[in-house]
C-alpha cells in the first residue's frame, strides 16, 4: 500500500530547515510536505528554488506565535505529522534580545502542540509531534564526558533555556495527554546555506573580504561539528522509526576547540583563494568572550546509531571543503543576506 502522509515542517526555510524539506520532498513523493516560516532574517526561499515546483511541496508564510493561524493551518491541511525547527536560533542574539526567544521557541511551540492535540482528537494512530532540539539544553562540559539522553537539563544562554522549556513541554504533553511525540538533540550543524552570524560562514565571509576573524575569549572553547545534511538523513530517520516519547542525540563524533577549526578553514580558503599560505591566520583576532560561554558540548550519539542504524557520513576536512567552496560559488547568495540588516546587528555585535 503507498503511504501518504501530509507533514508541517516549520521552519522549512531556514538552514537545517531547507536541507530537510528538500530532503523530504524529494524521498518521499507520496508525502505533502507544507513548509510553514515567518521568514524572518534567517528564512530565505532562494533556499529552496529548486523544489519549488514539485507538487509534493507547499510553502505558507505564517508565524508560530499566531495561534488561530496556526489552528486554521492545522483544520485546512490536517496534517498526520509535524517536524518543528522553528526557532529563533542565534546564541549571541538571544543574549541582546531575549525577548523574540521566549515567543517563538516556547509560546510557538505550545501553540503547535495545543493545535496537533486538537486536530487529532482521540486518534493518535500514525501521528506524530516532533521537536528538533539542541545539546545546548544540556549545559555545558567539563573536559571529559559526553551528553548521553539521561544528561539533567542545564541551559545556560536565553535560547538554550528557551529551547529547553519547549521540550520540557513537549514531554509534558506526552506525559499529560499522551500526544504520541519524539525529541532530538543536535549538535553544532555546518554546511551550505548557513546564516553568517554562525561560526563557520562568518568566518569563510571574513576571509574572503580580508576582515579581521573574531575568536571569542580564549578559542579553547570546543564543539562537536555535523554535516546539515547528516542531520537531515537524522530527522528522517527518528521521524520513521523512532519510539515514541523517546529522545535521540544527533551528533558527528567530531569534536575541535574552535580556533583549531578556524585555522583549519583557513588552510582550506588559501588553497580555494590561492593566496600564499598563512594569509587567512594572520587575520585572527581574539575579542571579548561571549557572556556564560559554554566551555565544550559533545554528544554520546550511540543510542540512535544502535536503534535506528543512523550515523554520520561526512568527515570535517571534505565537509569544510565543500561548504568554503559553496559559499565561493554562492557569492550573489552571501552579497544579498549582508547588505541591509547584516550590517546593524555586525556592528552592534563587533563593534
Ligand atoms: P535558522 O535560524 O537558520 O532558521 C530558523 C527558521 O525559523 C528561519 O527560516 C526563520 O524564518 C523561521 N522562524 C523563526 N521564527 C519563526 C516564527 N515565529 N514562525 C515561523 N517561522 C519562524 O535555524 P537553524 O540553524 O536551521 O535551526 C533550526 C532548528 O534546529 C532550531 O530549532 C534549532 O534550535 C535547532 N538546532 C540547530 C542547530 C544548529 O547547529 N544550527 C543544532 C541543533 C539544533
Ligand atoms: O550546539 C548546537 C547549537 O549550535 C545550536 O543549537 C545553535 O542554534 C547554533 O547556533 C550553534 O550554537 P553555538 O553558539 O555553538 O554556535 P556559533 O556558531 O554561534 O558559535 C560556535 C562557537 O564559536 C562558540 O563557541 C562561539 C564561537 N564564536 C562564534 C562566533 C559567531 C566565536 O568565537 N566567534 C564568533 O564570531
Amino acid at each position: 500500500m503507498i503511504n501518504k502522509k501530509t507533514i508541517l515542517i516549520t521552519g522549512g526555510a531556514g538552514f537545517i530547515g531547507n536541507h530537510l524539506v528538500r530532503r523530504m520532498v524529494k524521498n518521499y513523493p507520496n508525502y505533502q510536505i507544507v513548509n510553514l516560516d515567518k521568514l524572518t532574517y534567517a528564512g530565505n526561499l532562494e533556499n529552496l528554488k529548486d523544489v519549488e515546483g514539485y507538487e509534493n511541496y507547499h510553502f505558507v508564510k505564517g508565524d508560530v506565535t499566531d495561534e488561530k493561524f496556526i489552528v486554521a493551518l492545522f483544520e485546512q491541511y490536517q496534517f498526520d505529522g509535524v517536524i518543528h525547527l522553528a526557532a529563533e536560533s542565534h546564541v549571541d542574539r538571544s543574549i541582546n534580545s531575549p525577548m523574540e526567544f521566549i515567543f517563538t521557541n516556547i509560546v510557538g511551540t505550545v501553540n503547535l502542540l495545543n493545535a496537533a492535540k486538537k486536530s487529532w482528537g482521540d486518534d493518535y494512530s500514525d501521528k506524530l509531534f516532533y521537536q528538533v532540539s539542541t545539546d545546548e539544553v544540556y549545559g555545558s562540559l567539563g573536559a571529559t564526558g559526553l551528553f548521553t539522553e539521561e544528561t539533567p537539563y542545564d541551559p545556560r544562554s536565553p535560547y538554550s533555556a528557551s529551547k529547553a522549556s519547549a521540550d520540557h513541554l513537549v514531554r509534558a504533553y506526552y506525559h499529560t495527554y499522551g500526544l504520541p511525540i519524539v525529541i532530538s538533540n543536535c549538535s553544532n550543524n555546518y554546511g551550505p546555506y548557513q546564516f553568517p552570524e554562525k561560526l563557520i560562514p562568518l568566518m569563510i565571509n571574513n576571509i574572503k573580504h580580508k576582515r579581521p576573524l573574531p575568536i571569542y575569549g580564549d578559542g579553547l572553547y570546543t564543539r562537536d561539528w555535523l554535516w546539515v545534511e547528516d542531520h537531515a538523513s537524522a530527522i528522517d530517520s527518528v521521524y520513521h522509526k523512532g519510539n515514541i516519547g523517546e529522545t535521540y542525540n544527533i551528533g558527528g563524533n567530531n569534536e575541535w576547540t574552535n580556533i583549531d577549526l578556524v585555522h583549519q578553514l583557513c588552510k582550506v580558503m588559501d588553497e580555494l583563494l590561492n593566496r600564499p599560505e598563512g594569509s587567512a591566520a594572520r587575520l585572527i583576532t581574539f575579542i571579548k568572550d561571549r557572556p556564560g560561554h559554554d566551555k565544550r558540548y559533545a554528544i554520546d550519539a550511540s543510542k540512535i546509531k544502535r536503534e535506528l542504524g543512523w550515523e554520520p557520513t561526512v568527515q570535517i576536512e571534505e565537509g569544510l571543503r565543500q561548504t568554503a567552496q559553496w559559499y565561493l560559488d554562492n557569492a550573489d547568495w552571501m552579497e544579498r543576506i549582508t547588505s541591509g540588516d547584516y550590517r546593524a546587528y555586525y556592528a552592534e555585535q563587533y563593534g
